[in-house]
């Protein structure tokens, strides 16, 4: 399948095999990480998971959508436990396989956004939290 990328953009700096590359080894080491692997203990389908989110990022970094998938990101975190010390986990781990996986410049360009979702994520977490306990309050 061709993936087209905005030539402007990080997706067609990275390329889509790079993309799927970085998401593939990520998700095959979270596995076994020390505090990554029970939170992701709830992912049945591995291999779609790398699937959804290879097309996540690759959309995310300026690519053109190529399935027809749906994402609830913020309830799906709230639900899978996430909190602001598995997210600095997790944003070392990825560094780690971007920078093997990647050239210098694309590994830190990609982990500065990542980064930048990481930290939006916590704030929408907190503000789910904040209003589940309102409602059992
Ligand atoms: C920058 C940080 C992160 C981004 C951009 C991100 C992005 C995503 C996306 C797009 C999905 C797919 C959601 C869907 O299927 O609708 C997902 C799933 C998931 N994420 Fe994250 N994530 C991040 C950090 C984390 C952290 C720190 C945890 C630790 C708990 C985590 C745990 C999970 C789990 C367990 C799933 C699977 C949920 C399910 O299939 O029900 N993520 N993530």
């Amino acid at each position: 399948m061709e993936h087209r990328a905005d030539p402007a953009s990080l997706a067609h700096r990275i390329g889509h095999g790079g993309v799927a590359s970085v998401v593939d080894t990520f998700y095959t080491r979270i596995q076994h990480h020390p505090t990554l692997a029970a939170p992701f203990g709830i992912v049945e389908d591995w291999p779609h998971h790398k699937e959804k989110l290879t097309h996540f990022w690759w959309v995310v970094l300026g690519g053109d959508p190529y399935l027809e998938v749906d994402y609830s990101v913020p309830m799906k975190h709230f639900h899978a436990g996430f909190t602001e010390p598995l997210l600095v986990d997790w944003l070392e781990l990825f560094g780690q396989v971007q920078e093997e996986l990647l050239p210098a410049d694309q590994a830190e360009d990609w982990h500065h956004l990542a980064s930048g979702m990481g930290m939006n994520l916590a704030r929408m977490n907190a503000g789910i939290a904040e209003r589940m306990a309102g409602r059992r309050a």
